[in-house]
């Protein structure tokens, strides 16, 4: 794990917004990335939940997915407002124009990209992702990497994760945005 840095800026002094398919890691290395920064982390999905008073999956079935994308929407927009720091958005949320646009004016994307094997890998078994609790997960996995990586690939910065050590990630992640900010 790189050495910790104090206070060191993130690229343009904006937010840092983690892009990427579900599985992707994008929790898990946004928090270490950010930690790495000292930073503040937020979680899009976590906000939305204490917002909605209950669990994606929850608002999934009680909701529908088209009000659980606005609440997506409204929730990233208000946090991209605030105070600068590392967002993990959900797998969906690079999708809306209008998050993408507004990422684009106050904030720089990274995408976590990783090949379908090592997202089927790291989501089998895990119960809280409403779209993969239906139907065959590998194939909606596949599915969703055509939709969405040629959108995904607009993000300002693009760093590959493998089938490695969180460190690892988060190691590219930390070199890329230093060499980001040359
Ligand atoms: C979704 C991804 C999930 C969550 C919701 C929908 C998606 O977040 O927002 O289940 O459309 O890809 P993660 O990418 O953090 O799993």
């Amino acid at each position: 794990m790189p050495k910790k840095q104090r206070k060191l800026k993130l690229p343009k002094g904006r937010s840092l917004v983690i892009v990427g398919l579900m599985g992707a890691g994008k929790t898990c290395i946004g928090r270490q990335v950010a930690q790495h920064f000292d930073v503040p982390f937020v979680d899009a999905d976590r906000e939305i939940e204490e917002a909605a008073g209950c669990c994606v999956a929850d608002i999934f079935e009680l909701y529908g997915e088209a009000a659980f994308r606005d609440g997506e929407r409204r929730v990233i927009k208000r946090l991209l407002e605030g105070e600068a720091c590392v967002l993990a958005t959900g797998g969906g949320a690079f999708m809306n124009d209008e998050t993408r646009t507004l990422i684009g004016k106050t904030g720089t994307s990274l995408w976590l990209k990783a090949d379908v094997e090592v997202l089927i890998k790291r989501t089998t078994g895990r119960k809280h992702r409403p779209l993969l609790n239906q139907g065959d997960p590998a194939k909606t996995l596949r599915k969703l990497v055509d939709e969405r990586y040629p959108v995904y690939e607009q993000a300002d910065i693009t760093v590959e994760t493998h089938d490695e050590a969180p460190e690892a990630t988060v190691e590219r992640v930390v070199a890329r945005l230093k060499d980001e900010m040359k």
